[in-house]
């Protein structure tokens, strides 16, 4: 079962010295509003974006200098070997997340899913998400280990998650956060970020252009700066700065080479889901033809349906 995972480890003092973090963080400049599969119709010129910013610091196709830091890090990589029970941790992505004003939680979540063969590039993404929660497509799931590390303690800002399943209550990671890692499996165990301050003035929006940076001020704050404009400005330790470290989890290089040299295809996708619906006696089937059809999707979905969380809190995503 790649969707039900052990309870994650909690690393604490995880750098000896978080200004090294700091000169990353103003290197990685700018910041910008968390977009995401679930919104690709936002207009750029209308404030529909919470104070949620993100940057990546290490993808397929760029490092930035001097994130070996988080990429590299021996107790964080030695944490996801003995979570996984793996020889084989290959870290290949760190992201940061910065936020502010956010009156409620984030959405209550599990990670993308990414398959060998089918990943967002080629496949979309609620289609990934059904062939997670089929548990057809488990042998070809490439297991990610995750690590969320904060820098400090703001109002609020805590993280909700399920270590023992969506149907247990969850538990929550707050106080006492700064310089603490929680190394898990968020592709397999829900997680949900809890209320972000200044909660003055309720959630506050700015536009997909909006952009989060050292204030051009010279005082050392970071502001929220949009078309032009300052919403928000205080001190870098008032947001609520976390780093995202993903890496793929092999048991071993026999198992990595096994796994690599099997990818799916799309057939493969069609055909398999097919069967495991022929075999549910339900009579709705994967048509290619019809990858975009709402009627479809909602009908998929009915047979392999997302877990909920029990206990999550509302989200700022939440339809009005
Ligand atoms: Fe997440």
């Amino acid at each position: 079962m790649i969707h039900c995972s052990d309870p994650p480890q909690l690393l604490r003092d995880v750098f000896n010295d978080v200004g090294d973090v700091v000169q990353l963080l103003e290197r990685g400049a700018p910041y910008t509003p968390l977009g995401g599969w679930y919104r690709p119709d936002a207009d750029l010129d209308e404030p529909t974006s919470p104070m949620w910013f993100q940057n990546d610091w290490v993808h397929a196709d760029f490092r930035l200098e001097g994130s070996e830091l988080f990429l590299f890090h021996e107790r964080v990589t030695q944490a996801a070997r003995d979570f996984y029970d793996a020889e084989l941790i290959l870290p290949h992505s760190v992201y940061v997340n910065m936020m502010a004003g956010l009156e409620k939680s984030g959405p209550a979540h599990t990670d993308n899913p990414r398959f060998h063969g089918r990943d967002r590039s080629n496949t979309p993404m609620w289609l990934l998400r059904m062939m997670l929660w089929s548990d057809l497509f488990d042998r070809y799931s490439i297991v990610q280990a995750t690590s969320i590390w904060w820098m400090n303690d703001v109002e609020g800002g805590g993280l909700r998650y399920w270590p023992d399943g969506p149907d247990k209550a969850p538990v929550e990671h707050v106080g006492e956060m700064a310089n603490t890692s929680l190394v898990g499996d968020n592709h397999g165990m829900f997680h949900q970020v809890g209320p972000v301050g200044p909660f003055d003035q309720g959630t506050r929006l700015v536009t997909p252009r909006a952009e989060l940076a050292p204030a051009a001020d010279g005082s050392g704050d970071w502001a929220v700066t949009d078309r032009g404009k300052v919403h928000l400005q205080q001190r870098l330790e008032q947001y609520r700065v976390s780093v995202l470290w993903k890496a793929d989890v092999y048991r071993d290089e026999a198992e990595q080479r096994r796994q690599m040299a099997d990818p799916l295809s799309i057939p493969d996708v069609v055909d398999i889901f097919n069967r495991g619906l022929e075999e549910r006696g339900a009579d709705v089937r994967l048509d290619l033809d019809r990858i975009e059809d709402l009627g479809l999707i909602a009908a998929l979905n009915a047979i392999y349906p997302e877990a909920v969380p029990v206990g999550k809190a509302p989200s700022i995503f939440d339809p009005a």
